[in-house]
């Protein structure tokens, strides 16, 4: 299984925060955004990793995160010259897919809590597996409808009227028919690649799994100023609660077994004096005082 992550976009909602840096580039309390779905592959398994953006922000996204051996992964990146939709990342990816089956994360997708997402990637066989969430507000995002026995009877990509709560987060797993069916697609009336369109193609070959994340999963949108600040704001509640860090890559790649404690002993001695660095030297400490046991 390859990941991709998404990181391109307008930002718009964020301006002005969004003139010099990309949204996926901002705070999310005390790391960059895009560390929180780049840790969600890493702890799922997911070594090679290609990440997509604009051509004025890649080089950025290269300076910030290289070539991932640092992290024990690969990463590849490619540009979207023009935000044409989030299924246009698997044409535009292709080479990197190969025959692979593919999962797509969103840049500005924050998870926390549950092992739904190793769970699925562990099991993922074929065809493609979404997820759905309740949340309040469904008509801002895809939609998928429910029967009586939990199966998805429908897509719907921001429907004036929702015919559920169930909203389908930014995190997408697929067989490799995934590039032959994006290619195939025509941009919607928004002139985009849909990647509900996606979702409908596998649902109408009945090879859909819609997976409902439960209650004890969070999952933050961080696309405007408030609800950025409310994920800073909830990063740092748990984090100060529980004196362990939510999206750190170097401690999932230590947790997955890409890194050994040596390995990531050294990369934290690279580190400038920090929390981030502070907190690292705690979790190898621990590591070797009670082995993997906080994984
Ligand atoms: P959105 O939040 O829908 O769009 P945006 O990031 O451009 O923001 P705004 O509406 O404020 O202008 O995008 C969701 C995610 O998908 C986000 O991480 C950006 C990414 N994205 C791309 O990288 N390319 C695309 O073509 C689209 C549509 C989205």
């Amino acid at each position: 299984m390859k990941g991709l992550i998404l990181a391109g976009g307008a930002g718009s909602r964020l301006y002005p925060l969004t003139q010099v840096a990309s949204k996926q580039l901002q705070p999310v309390y005390d790391k960059p955004m895009v560390y929180y779905p780049l840790t969600v592959l890493i702890a799922s398994g997911i070594r090679e990793i290609c990440l997509i953006s604009t051509p004025q922000d890649l080089p950025r996204f290269q300076q910030l995160l290289g070539d991932g051996s640092q992290w024990g992964v690969v990463i590849e990146y490619r540009e979207q010259p023009r935000p044409e939709g989030i299924a246009q990342a698997f044409v535009i990816a292709a080479s990197f897919i190969g025959q692979d089956a593919v999962t797509l994360i969103l840049g500005d997708n924050i998870f926390f809590g549950g092992d739904a997402f190793p769970r699925a990637f562990a099991e993922f066989k074929s065809g493609a597996t979404i997820f759905a969430y309740h949340v309040k507000d469904p008509e801002r995002y895809g939609v998928v409808e429910f029967d009586a026995e939990g199966h998805a009877v429908s897509l719907e990509e921001k429907p004036a009227q929702p015919r559920s709560n169930y909203a389908v987060p930014g995190v997408y797993l697929y067989d490799n028919d995934v590039v032959g069916i994006s290619r195939a697609l025509q941009p919607s009336a928004r002139g985009e690649l849909e990647i509900t369109d996606v979702n409908k193609e596998y649902l109408r070959r009945g090879t859909l799994r819609v997976q409902r994340l439960s209650r004890g999963t969070a999952w933050l949108d961080a696309g405007t100023s408030s609800s950025l600040h409310e994920a800073s704001a909830y990063v740092q509640t748990i984090e100060k609660r529980q004196g362990m860090k939510l999206g750190c890559p170097e401690e999932a790649a230590l947790y997955r077994g890409f890194l050994t404690l040596e390995q990531f002993e050294a990369l934290v001695g690279r580190m400038p004096r920090c929390e981030y660095r502070d907190y690292l030297t705690d979790v190898a400490a621990e590591v070797r005082r009670v082995g993997l046991i906080g994984a």
